[in-house]
């Protein structure tokens, strides 16, 4: 059942360029629009929006994250995100103009579907992306935008992030179209890129031995630092979440201009820090910002391990350990430099004995408060 796979999660992340074929599959027209046919709300409700928040937990939440970049820059509405145990005890401003996207794979944690219900009562329309057909999140939803990335089995979510991402993709492309801020020329360009990405996958899978061999190296560190920019910011919580649920290790992520504020005094004699260096191309002086906080963790004794982009040639003089990713837009690149992240979380989990499909006090569906 786990298909040749020692463990579930290494099926699943192996499963990845599919699930997000799948999740894309269907959803274009012949013009290049994005059809949306789970969600049932109108295109006029969906013009009235004027502001967005996101509610998930977890892997959910820093998909959700991811999402905030896009959807300001491409839809150019304001928006929120917030963890839902946060956000039920708040008292958040919704109307009906406010449009508020639950993210849930299993569509039945407790918190995100409080936060729905309180989004619900004040008579903010609610959108679900979840991964679990007829599950309680979707039902009570007003529109849902099912992920198609088949059951996952382990605990750790990992193709369940990557298919939400492309859900909040869509979600952001198809608000930005019916809104008019986005010609469909420019949306199918996005559409494109989206497409390429599982074969950029499947190549970026077939290289991972490096991390295995890495992860042995790195099973007996004290401490793990993730930093990242940007869309990169939310991908560090993610390889730190996943270390310490699997591993059982302390780790931590930060945005990378946060570390002179105070974080970079963890920095001793080999610690090491995963260092998330956005795409050159689109915005490089987020990525000369990354290398200069690459070069200040370095020069304080920091072992980095460095995610970039195949073909960025000037950071390897700081890389003590280089994982290239292949080209993808800047938004996008998730899609990518998440993956290094959950196999070195499998494998250092795995170097260290634990049970990495069932990480000890964790459960697959958190069905209480
Ligand atoms: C981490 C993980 C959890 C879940 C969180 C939300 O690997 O799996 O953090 O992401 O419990 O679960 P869902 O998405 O089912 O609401």
């Amino acid at each position: 059942e786990k298909g040749g796979y020692e463990y579930f999660m290494l099926k699943e992340i192996a499963e990845q360029p599919q699930a997000i074929a799948d999740t894309l599959l269907g959803r274009l027209s012949d013009r290049g629009e994005i059809i949306l046919d789970e969600v049932r709300l109108t295109d006029q409700d969906l013009r009235d929006v004027d502001k967005v928040f996101i509610v998930a937990c977890g892997t959910s939440y820093h998909a959700g994250m991811v999402a905030k970049y896009a959807i300001e820059h491409w839809v150019r509405i304001p928006c929120e995100v917030e963890l839902a145990s946060e956000f039920r005890y708040r008292d958040p401003i919704l109307d009906r103009s406010t449009l508020v996207i639950v993210i849930s794979q299993s569509g039945e944690t407790m918190d995100t579907l409080m936060a729905l219900r309180h989004a619900k009562e004040q008579k903010a329309r609610v959108l679900a992306i979840c991964n679990t057909n007829g599950s309680t999140i979707p039902r009570e939803s007003d529109a849902v935008l099912y992920t198609h990335g088949g059951p996952e089995i382990a605990v750790a979510s990992t193709k369940a992030f990557l298919t939400q991402l492309v859900a909040c993709y869509l979600i952001g492309l198809h608000l930005a179209q019916i809104r008019g801020v986005m010609y469909a020329d420019e949306v199918a360009a996005v559409v494109e890129k989206l497409q390429n990405t599982p074969d950029s996958l499947r190549t970026l899978l077939d290289g991972m031995e490096d991390v295995r061999a890495l992860a042995r190296d790195l099973r007996t560190a004290s401490t793990i630092l993730f930093i990242g920019r940007h869309v990169g910011f939310p991908v560090a919580l993610e390889g730190a979440l996943k270390l310490k649920e699997l591993a059982y290790m302390h780790a931590e992520g930060f945005a990378a201009g946060e570390l002179k504020h105070g974080p970079i005094s963890l920095i001793d004699d080999g610690t090491p820090v995963v260092c998330i260096v956005p795409s050159p191309a689109g915005r490089g002086v987020m990525r000369d910002k990354v290398v200069s906080n690459i070069q200040e963790v370095r020069a304080r004794g920091a072992r980095t391990i460095v995610i970039a982009e195949e073909g960025d040639e000037g950071v390897a003089a700081f890389a003590d350990h280089l994982i290239t990713v292949p080209p993808t837009p800047t938004l996008l690149a998730p899609l990518m430099t998440t993956v290094p992240l959950q196999i070195l979380a499998c494998e250092i989990a795995a170097a260290r004995g634990n049970d990495v499909d069932q990480p000890r006090n964790l459960a697959k569906s958190v069905t209480v408060e």
